[in-house]
């Protein structure tokens, strides 16, 4: 108990410190050189203390495996182009040579396999939805573990339990307690980081980068804001930034951008168990608990913001700016939109962690599924709620072998 209150404290100083700034700087707290000796040994001590916890193979909080020699539902063939595409209107998803990812807790997969508030600490990456690649597709039915059906030399995904500075993350920049304005110091780092690393042929290879960011600026930032309002406008400006640096300094790029789901679908739920309820207060201090003086007015006023923040990320995906051209590409996966944890009419709360908030395992492979099925559905046919990976797995077919862009759907 002791260590997450510290944890957590640590994460509200660093994060209050990006946030208090309110500038779209390419610095951020929570890389502080004041605070990275003692953030980084801080961690470090955690991570050893807890100790890793992705070897579990027993657990409500698993996805449903498919068969030990069970066979990829799609014809790989289809999916890899002879040669490498000249246009981001023409990639296959065997034509992906390199993943990296740009977000907060929920791409760091915090607490995936979580099974008690200590263990909430760790983040097992290598199982995270848009970026993890342990194991496999029939266990971890993550976004790189799909791809590597199609291209098994794919480099980026995160391999183990890890913390950003650690080597197993690989590309995976996401962040505990990240905001909208740190996402353009992530993408810088992202890019140095591809750029130096041996395995990467920078001009040439294909790359696909997945952004979601949102649930701390929602969930905890929100109420602090002296106009809140603001909010929405300054994620605007944050992620046109980060695109606009990833489309002139990372060749040949597609990127994802994923809201995050509606805060009330986790945090809102009746008769969750006692232990999230009390997390969430830590977590979601805006939306419940005393901290904030939440009240039902105060949340419609959350709500309204909360919808037009996810609105923008829309909006921007769909710049004039990022459009027609041959090496670059963004799209808006809505999937999120709609993600209940109502399943065959039955709430589900095993597709969460420990603390119903963050993602289980399972949760992760239910959305690292549901992005690449976005990936390969036309703009207005996305499916806007999550399936498990033995009900919906999208296939490239003879006609549509591309990855869905605006330009080719
Ligand atoms: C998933 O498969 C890998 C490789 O076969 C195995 O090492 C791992 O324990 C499996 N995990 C689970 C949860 O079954
Ligand atoms: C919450 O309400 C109390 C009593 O009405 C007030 O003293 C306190 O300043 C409020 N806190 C916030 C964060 O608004
Ligand atoms: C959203 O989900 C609810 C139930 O969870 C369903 O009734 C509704 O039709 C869905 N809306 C869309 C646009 O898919």
């Amino acid at each position: 108990m002791k260590f997450s209150f510290l944890l957590l404290s640590v994460l509200i100083i660093s994060t209050t410190t990006t946030f208090s700034q309110e500038i779209f700087e390419l610095t951020t707290g929570l890389d502080d050189p004041r605070l990275r000796f003692f953030f980084h040994g801080f961690r470090d001590f955690v991570f050893n203390t807890i100790g890793k916890t992705s070897y579990k193979t027993k657990g409500v909080f698993l996805q449903e495996k498919f068969r030990k020699n069970a066979k990829f539902p799609c014809d790989v063939e289809l999916g890899k182009s002879r040669e490498p595409p000249k246009s981001v209107h023409k990639l296959r998803p065997g034509d992906i040579s390199v993943i990296g990812a740009l977000g907060d807790s929920l791409t760091c997969s915090t607490g995936a396999m979580a099974e008690r508030i200590t263990e909430l600490s760790m983040e097992n990456r290598g199982l995270s939805w848009s970026i993890g690649g342990q194991w496999n597709w029939r266990n971890a039915t993550t976004l790189p573990n799909i791809l590597k059906v199609f291209n098994p030399s794919l480099v980026g995904y995160s391999l183990d339990d890890s913390f950003p500075f650690h080597k197993a993350s690989q590309f995976n920049l996401a962040e505990i307690g990240a905001v909208s304005t740190d996402m353009p110091f992530m993408a810088r780092a992202l890019v140095k980081r591809i750029k130096n690393d041996k395995r990467v042929n920078f001009k040439y290879d294909w790359k696909i980068v997945t952004i979601s960011i949102g649930g701390n600026d929602i969930c905890s930032f929100l109420c602090l804001m002296k106009n809140p309002e603001r909010l929405p406008e300054m994620h605007r400006m944050a992620l046109t930034k980060t695109l606009r640096y990833l489309k002139n300094n990372l060749p040949r790029v597609f990127v994802n951008i994923v809201s995050v789901p509606h805060v009330e679908t986790v945090i809102m739920i009746r008769g969750k168990p006692q232990s999230c309820s009390f997390i969430h207060h830590g977590e979601c201090a805006c939306w419940v608990g005393s901290l904030s003086n939440s009240t039902k007015e105060s949340r419609e006023r959350w709500k309204k913001i909360q919808r037009q923040f996810i609105s923008v990320e829309e909006e921007v995906a769909k710049l004039d700016e990022f459009r027609r051209l041959d090496e670059f590409a963004v799209m808006y996966q809505p999937f999120t939109k709609n993600v209940s944890l109502i399943v065959d009419g039955k709430r589900d709360l095993s597709l969460l962690s420990f603390d119903c908030f963050h993602l289980s395992q399972k949760g992760h492979a239910w959305a690292g599924t549901t992005l690449w099925n976005n990936m390969l559905e036309p703009d207005n046919k996305k499916t806007l709620n999550w399936a498990s990976p033995q009900r919906k797995l999208n296939c490239p077919s003879k006609e549509h072998p591309y990855i869905k862009t605006y330009d080719n759907s």
